[in-house]
């Protein structure tokens, strides 16, 4: 089967072409490069021993996409590609939407005129904004509070909608809870262009002595140490559940259903930081600073609908996680452009 992997050079778009790879699919990815590398796409290969097609453009080129689909046959979609700063989309909501919402747009209806209706979606648990209730599962109400889940939340409801225009769609959304760590190689991992916004690469930049100390971003939450909780999940397990869904899109010629992909447990920053310098015998130097505004206390999933549907489930704990991002973090310094 054929594959297209929009997103495919990113943090996890660059893990889901590993598994899909090493599960025997062909893929085609592209790549704006807007957040990731070309030489990612030699590491893909290098951990694979598998070549690939990979194309540098845009969702938001209708050209581009014409010319895509025109000369391969692709059996479905895993669209990745989109801008997914929460802090940037406050700053900036036009260019997310128009990036994520137009983009994706022009996506489906290429595929449409392609006859492509087989779809995995990179949604976000960001779709629930404020938990209402833990853990989080899929009938929680859905509110998000940033323009970034606005955008993730549309793209969803714009995949419904054409579901329930023309029911031969087969439409699996994933939404991700916090995907941290890095493939066992070292060749691939998350590695955001400038000051990390994310906890984990910011905490490997410390580690690793290239940033100062981390700043936690307040103490006083209602939670088991007073720092915000989170659900993380191994990127590697994350890639898995792409792969898992990949395979149950294709085996349905009907459906839409929005997924968690997350462990079911929450973990605090303080305990986060514990377990990095436990498992990679280093320190992590931190201070408390104030709450960042738009941080929810505690955001962590039932995982119970991904076990039933997609016979999945995340295998990988926190030592597993820190281990693997501390691995990338000293090997992302070799990579070209490693900043
Ligand atoms: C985690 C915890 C912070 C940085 C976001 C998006 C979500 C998804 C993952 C795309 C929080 C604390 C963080 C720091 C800190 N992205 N923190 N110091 O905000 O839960 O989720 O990224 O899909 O959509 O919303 O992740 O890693 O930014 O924060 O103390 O320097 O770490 O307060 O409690 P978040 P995060």
């Amino acid at each position: 089967m054929n594959i297209l992997v929009t997103g495919g050079l990113g943090y996890i778009g660059s893990h889901v072409c590993v598994k899909l790879i090493q599960a025997g699919y062909s893929i085609t990815v592209i790549d704006n490069l807007s957040n990731s590398n070309l030489y990612i796409a030699d590491n893909i290969r290098s951990i694979t021993g598998i070549d690939f097609q990979c194309f540098i453009g845009d969702i938001l080129d209708k050209k581009f996409l014409e010319k895509i689909f025109s000369v391969n046959q692709f059996d479905a979609v895993v669209h990745l590609a989109g801008l997914k700063a929460v802090g940037e989309a406050v700053s900036d909501p036009l260019s997310y939407y128009q990036c994520n919402v137009a983009g994706s747009i022009n996506l489906f209806k290429i595929m449409e005129k392609f006859d492509i209706n087989n779809i995995v979606f990179s949604s976000s648990a960001t779709v629930y904004g404020n938990p209402q209730y833990l853990p989080i599962d899929e009938q929680h109400p859905l509110g998000p509070v940033n323009p970034y889940g606005q955008t993730k939340l549309a793209i969803e409801n714009i995949l419904k909608d054409i579901h329930s225009a023309s029911s031969n769609w087969s439409i699996l959304a994933l939404r991700y809870f916090n995907p941290i760590g890095a493939h066992e190689s070292g060749l691939i991992g998350d590695n955001p262009n400038g000051l990390p916004n994310n906890l984990m690469p910011f905490i490997s930049r410390v580690a690793n002595g290239k940033l100062d100390e981390l700043e936690v971003f307040g103490d006083k939450y209602s939670t088991v140490d007073g720092t915000g909780v989170r659900d993380y999940i191994h990127v590697s397990d994350l890639a898995e559940g792409h792969h898992k869904a990949l395979e149950h899109v294709v085996s349905k010629s009907s459906q839409f259903e929005a997924i968690n992909l997350g462990t079911g447990f929450g973990t605090s920053v303080f305990e986060l930081i514990h377990s990095y310098e436990r498992s990679n015998k280093v320190k992590v130097p931190f201070k408390i600073s104030n709450p960042r505004l738009g941080d929810v206390d505690s955001c962590f999933a039932e995982v119970v609908k991904a076990k039933k549907i997609l016979g999945w489930k995340a295998y990988k704990n926190i030592d597993d996680m820190c281990n693997s991002a501390f691995n990338f973090e000293k090997n992302r310094m070799n990579f070209k452009n490693g900043t």
